[in-house]
């Protein structure tokens, strides 16, 4: 990704993109009673793009402004229920998750274990030192020739795989503790392709579903650390990788062996990033009284265990 290509993108798309919302939605400007856009952490240029819109369009409304941390968007998106019940008329789910819960966060950029202990006051329990799962999975299957993003296209082939072929290591799992580290995992598939080379679609197949079943493996192992560490009921899975279907069917049946636990997961399309869940995250900051003064404020880097607690 070029950065500066990124920035420039995305001015152009902010206005048609609001103007599509609010038609598809069928509101104007007029309905909204406050205006959430994402802070940080990210690239800088597309942030500072977003939050100048955003606290712009608040301003000339008279509105709130609510800058919203990126990760704190994916941790409450599981709290939004199916997007398919937000009619009108729809009950909110009675059955949806709440704080105190223990999150793993997994995306492109992240791979965290959380102790949410309320909205804003987030205990970093583990982190991975140094490739994001999503990013591992984003390289593995460009080496395997499956393309951008790689999440999905990688999953897809798993699916037609072998699990017994292949063995890829359980990283960091004999190490105590929450951390994890999955750039050792592309190098094994770098090495286990130029071993084949040329690789046929089997080879592909076997490779990712090994791939896969040690990213899952490894994350569940780790889950299950983290909830004897906080002893919480309830995980939290979110992030685009979360969106991959035998890391959920794994964390339910593997969890579920030793451990009383729920695990919660939100709605398929709330997985990888969405407006959805900033905007959510901003209502929430909004009720707890939160509101940005006239500024734009953007943070590159932004731990989410310096985020402030709210009480409501
Ligand atoms: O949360 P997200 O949309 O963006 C970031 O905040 O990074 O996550 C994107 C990541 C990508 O690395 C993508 O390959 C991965 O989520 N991803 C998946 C799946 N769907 C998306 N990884 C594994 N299996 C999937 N089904
Ligand atoms: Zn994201």
């Amino acid at each position: 990704m070029v950065p500066e290509l990124a920035s420039r993108d995305h001015i152009q798309r902010m206005t048609p993109l609001l103007n599509e919302l609010l038609t598809q939605c069928g509101r104007s400007l007029d309905d909204l009673n406050a205006v959430a856009y994402t802070s940080g952490p990210g690239l800088l240029g597309a942030l500072l793009v977003g939050a100048t819109f955003g606290r712009s369009l608040a301003w000339s409304l008279n509105l709130p402004a609510i800058g919203v941390h990126h990760m704190e968007g994916h941790l409450l998106a599981p709290l939004l229920g199916s997007l398919h019940n937000h009619s009108e008329a729809a009950e909110r789910p009675t059955d949806l998750p709440q704080m105190p819960f223990t999150a793993l966060l997994v995306s492109g950029g992240h791979t965290q274990l959380i102790n949410a202990h309320q909205l804003g006051h987030y205990e970093l329990l583990g982190e991975s030192v140094d490739d994001a799962a999503g990013e591992a999975f984003d390289k593995t299957a460009k080496l395997l020739g499956l393309g951008y993003p790689g999440g999905p296209a990688l999953a897809k082939a798993a699916a037609q795989g072998d699990p017994t072929r292949f063995i890829f290591p359980r990283p960091m799992v004999d190490r105590p503790g929450c951390d994890f580290s999955f750039s050792g995992l592309k190098t094994f598939a770098r090495n286990t392709i130029s071993k084949l080379e040329p690789i046929t679609d089997t080879d592909r197949a076997d490779i990712a579903r090994a791939f896969e079943e040690a990213v899952v493996a490894t994350l569940t192992i780790k889950c299950r650390r983290a909830l004897v560490e906080t002893g919480h009921n309830t995980l939290v899975v979110a992030g685009g990788v979360g969106a991959n279907a035998r890391l959920r069917a794994t964390l339910e049946t593997e969890l579920r062996k030793k451990l009383t636990v729920r695990v919660c997961f939100p709605d398929f399309n709330l997985c990888t990033d969405n407006g959805a869940m900033i905007a959510y995250a901003g209502w929430r900051r909004l009720q707890a009284g939160a509101s940005e003064p006239l500024a734009v404020r953007t943070r590159a880097r932004w731990p989410l265990a310096e985020l402030a607690a709210a009480d409501a």
